[in-house]
């Protein structure tokens, strides 16, 4: 079984996903980390960024583990414990620039899709992005594309990140979007997806959506 769960920034599908795994009792697998993974990487490595093939051959020679069990999510680059390095504005602040090299996506999409097939002797597994449906997993039996206006987003962001301003949280999720618009495939309703809009619903509440959508697809044959 293979959840596909797409959305912005900001949109809780991290959370969500991973809620829905420890529900369900999945596998969970946050493809950003893979892409911030990555970025990591390259500015350890004191690469030029805008590098496409430099950058590109980085990605295919990094070692790389991405946990994926729903409790307890680690990431390690070349041996190195990077989960909450990958977290630092440093990296988010650059890592779109990473997300839309083409070659990079190829090389990840490619160890995605490995880490999903791994999954599947265990049951299956969640998968949280922006193009899982669309690309990574397009045989997903559940897709689910998670919106939430932009002040949900905001306020959720600013929850994570208390010390940035209103406008600068603001500037952070406008910008964000407009660098993730640029890759074609993201977040667009992909055949058979359900949209779920969670601006006024909680976390637990999206949980237990997915979990019921989850549930009936299991059964359809
Ligand atoms: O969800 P996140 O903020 O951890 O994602 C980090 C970056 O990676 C962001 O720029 C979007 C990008 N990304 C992507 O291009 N494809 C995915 N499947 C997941 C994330």
């Amino acid at each position: 079984m293979i959840i596909a769960v797409d959305g912005p920034s900001g949109s809780g599908k991290s959370s969500t996903a991973r809620g829905v795994a420890t529900r369900l009792g999945l596998r969970f697998l946050d493809t950003g980390a893979t892409y911030r993974a990555v970025t990591w990487s390259a500015v350890e490595h004191g690469l030029d960024l805008d590098d496409t093939a430099a950058v590109a051959q980085r990605a295919r020679d990094l070692r790389l583990e991405v946990s994926t069990d729903p409790a307890h999510q680690f990431v390690i680059a070349d041996g190195t414990d990077v989960t909450a390095a990958i977290r630092e504005p440093r990296i988010s602040e650059v890592v779109s620039k990473i997300a839309t090299n083409l070659d990079v996506r190829k090389e990840l999409v490619r160890r995605q899709r490995e880490i999903i097939d791994d999954a599947q002797p265990t049951g299956g597994i969640v998968v949280e992005g922006r193009d899982i449906a669309t690309v990574v997993a397009t045989d997903a039996e559940l897709k689910v594309l998670l919106t939430a206006d932009q002040d949900a987003r905001m306020a959720r962001r600013g929850a994570q990140v208390s010390s940035l301003t209103a406008e600068q949280l603001r500037d952070q999720i406008v910008r964000r979007d407009a660098d993730d618009s640029t890759v074609s495939e993201f977040q667009v309703a992909s055949d058979g997806a359900v949209t779920i809009d969670s601006t006024h619903l909680t976390l637990e509440e999206v949980i237990d959506v997915i979990s019921k959508l989850a549930k009936e697809a299991e059964t359809v044959p």
